[in-house]
């Protein structure tokens, strides 16, 4: 099954869990995400999709599609990760907070808007935008742009349905793949904050251009990715093996950390800061977080 068709089915089958949520919790779209988390954490997503052939095209079609959810021991709440490290990013006080791994990005990225004049903020591959929403509510930033990029339609549709439900967010949703990257209609927005968070895993191999398409998507942008690209990286270590492993089973990307090099190398973007296997959001497949900008001279 390809990636896009599985998140197409999931995404659709938790917009009914969450308008669920949202009705339990007042529309209340913050306390409504906490609750989701808290799901997860005792339930897994069950995907059944039959195809069939079309014998004169050769093609694919789907005939039959249903998911469910099924419960799961309950997987508690993950252990804080110290920050320590973050100090360097931050030009201000040291925040050496110990924040649990679901917390982690927005909790970076709300470090970095407090800290810089970005315009807007983008995710690429965002399924439902939670990351999005979880950065809003961190930052308290109502007068930044928020846009959510993504391939499928349902995804797009249950992040329009929260956004619709959050009138203080400044939200816009709009169709992406990473294996052709095309900015939506930004307007005046000079500075943008750019983020991936486990959406390039789903795509095996990059294309060659994917950080000089980046780059075009405006004068000055800063890249944040937090994807599983620590075997790619560091390669000779047990544990890099066995990620590599689990990335070659799964079909997750290849060539995240090699092109990064090369267009550092290149002079295309200056690397920032780089955290390999920093935090886990699953079990076999640790997250590693690497910043970079776009080079302006
Ligand atoms: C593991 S989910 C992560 C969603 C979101 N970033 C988050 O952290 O909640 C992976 C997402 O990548 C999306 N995706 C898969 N292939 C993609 C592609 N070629 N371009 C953009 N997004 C893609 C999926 O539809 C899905 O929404």
């Amino acid at each position: 099954m390809e990636s896009h068709e599985y998140y197409e089915v999931a995404w659709q089958c938790r917009s009914n869990l969450l308008k669920q949520l949202a009705s339990d919790n007042d529309n209340d779209i913050k306390q409504t995400l906490l609750s989701f988390t808290k799901f997860e954490r005792t339930h897994a997503l069950r995907i059944f999709l039959a195809k069939s052939v079309n014998k004169s095209t050769g093609a694919e079609y789907i005939v039959s599609e249903k998911a469910e959810f099924y419960e799961t021991p309950d997987k508690k709440q993950p252990r804080p990760v110290s920050l320590n490290g973050l100090s360097k990013l931050w030009h201000g006080p040291n925040r050496a907070d110990k924040v649990t791994p679901q917390e982690i990005p927005a909790y970076i990225l709300s470090g970095l808007i407090n800290q810089n004049e970005y315009d807007c903020v983008m995710e690429l591959g965002c399924g439902f935008a939670r990351r999005l929403f979880e950065t809003f509510y961190q930052t308290k930033n109502n007068s930044i742009q928020y846009f959510g990029g993504e391939i499928t339609k349902s995804g797009q549709n249950l992040s329009d349905m929260l956004s619709d439900m959050e009138t203080e967010i400044n939200f816009s949703s709009f169709q992406y793949d990473h294996m052709n990257p095309k900015p939506p209609e930004i307007g005046n927005c000079q500075n943008i904050l750019i983020f991936t968070c486990h959406s390039i895993e789903q795509v095996p191999n990059l294309p060659d251009d994917f950080f000089e398409k980046l780059c075009g998507f405006a004068k000055n942008i800063t890249v944040v990715h937090f994807e599983p690209f620590g075997f790619q990286a560091r390669t000779n270590t047990v544990s890099a093996k066995n990620h590599q492993y689990v990335a070659d089973k799964e079909k997750y990307n290849q060539n995240l950390y090699p092109l990064i090099e090369r267009a550092h190398q290149s002079k295309l973007i200056n690397l920032k800061w780089v955290s390999l296997n920093l935090f886990r959001l699953d079990r076999n497949n640790p997250t590693s977080v690497i910043i970079w900008e776009k080079r302006s001279d």
